[in-house]
Order: structure tokens, then sequence, then C-alpha cells
């Protein structure tokens, strides 16, 4: 089954909640939630505040991916204001374990994030650990950038490695994504598509979705 995570990086922050409710009618099953230190990458985006106040406007999975450096010192934080997964930079702490361990002491879904310069290799001593790999097809830090179009074999190189060694273990792909070149990303081997300016820019939130879910509902034929 194929998932559309809008991110809310790209929405209108005057209406918001009302923007999140259209992504959710329309059929998205995650929410993509950018949180960004001013360290990790160079911009800073919001924290758990807003995170707690749309939690109470949505039933979506809230997929919260963290641009912070020691993502271990926030996990609680996290879990209260209603993250339902939460990954992290493979780049941005020392002891990997133990930040997946925190995540799962709170029931959450547990997420690795590589950007584009990691090798996918680095990822596979944790897969039996976790629940997904998101694989930054872009550099982290802003929406609206070109999609990387190496990415693709990266997608494809751990699928392979996941089916090879029959790992439950899920892959997203994050960073230019949009209806010009979602198929590919679907061939390469992923699962969970986000998508900021594609589906908050440009035409209304129910059109640019269903475009989504219309490229899902064809693969999966
Ligand atoms: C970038 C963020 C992305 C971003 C995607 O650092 O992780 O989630 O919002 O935006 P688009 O889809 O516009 O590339
Ligand atoms: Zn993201």
């Amino acid at each position: 089954m194929y998932i559309l995570a809008p991110s809310i990086l790209a929405a209108d922050f005057n209406i918001l909640g009302q923007q999140i409710k259209e992504t959710e009618e329309a059929g998205a099953k995650y929410l993509h939630i950018d949180v960004m230190d001013g360290v990790f990458v160079p911009s800073i985006s919001f924290g758990m505040p807003l995170i707690s106040s749309i939690r109470e406007t949505s039933g979506q999975f809230f997929d919260v991916h963290l641009m912070i450096v020691d993502p271990i010192r926030y996990i609680k934080e996290f879990a209260d204001c209603g993250a339902d997964g939460i990954t992290f930079h493979l780049e941005a702490c020392e002891d990997v374990n133990a930040v997946i361990e925190a995540i799962r002491s709170y029931g959450m879904k547990v997420g690795i994030s590589i950007k584009p310069g990691t090798p996918v290799e680095a990822i596979y001593p944790y897969l039996s650990k976790i629940d997904m790999v998101l694989i930054m097809s872009v550099e982290p830090g802003f929406g609206g950038q070109t999609f990387m179009p190496e990415s693709l074999d990266r997608i494809s190189q751990l699928r392979a490695y996941i089916n090879e060694n029959n790992l439950p273990v899920t892959i997203e792909v994050d960073g230019g994504i949009g209806k010009k070149n979602v198929r590919e990303v679907m061939k390469a081997g992923a699962d969970i598509f986000v998508a900021g300016s594609a589906v908050f820019k440009k035409r209304a939130i129910s059109e640019n979705v269903a475009h989504f879910m219309e490229a899902f509902r064809e693969m999966e034929q």
C-alpha cells in the first residue's frame, strides 16, 4: 500500500487546521511534520506547541521528521504532543541505538533518515530494529527544492536489500516529489511519499492529493 505524507512546511499557517483537514479528507493517511533546529539544518521551523494544537484537528498518522542535533533530548516531548512516529537523522546522533530505544519506549514507530551524501549501507545495521527508512531526495532544510535524480538508485538499492533480507521496513522519500516524478519513485521501490509544495501550492489541495491517489491506484492494480 502506498501512502501520501503531505509536509505542512509548505502550508499556509494562517489556515493550517483547515488545510490539514483537506489533505485528510482527500485521502492522505500521514501528515509529515518537519522540525528544524537551525543547527542540524540552517532553518528553524516549529515545534511541540504547533503539533499539540493540530493534533486536535487531525486523525492522520503524525510522521515527525526531526532535523535536530541530539534528538534523544526531546523524544518524550514529541510523544507527549502527539507524534505517532519519529524519524531522526543518522547523521545527528552518536548513539543511534539509544535513540531507537527511546522512541520505542513511548510506543511510537521508529524511522531513521539519511541525507543524500550518506551511503545507503550506513543504515543496514539498524534495519532489523526500525520501521522505516527516510531517504532524503534533497539536502534537508528547505521545501521547494528539486528532486535529486541519483536518489532513485539509492531507493532501488535499499529496496533490494530489504526484500532480500525479508525485513518489515518501509521506505519513505522526501524532497522534490510531485505528480511528474511520483511514478518513477514508486517504481524504484518507495512506499511513503512526502510532498510539500506539490500538495499545498499551485492548485487546490484536494486536486493535488487526488493526483497522488490516482498514481497509487494505478500502481496497485
Ligand atoms: C526538507 C523537508 C521536506 C520538505 C519537502 O528538509 O524535510 O519534508 O518539506 O518539501 P517539498 O515537497 O516542497 O520538496
Ligand atoms: Zn521532511
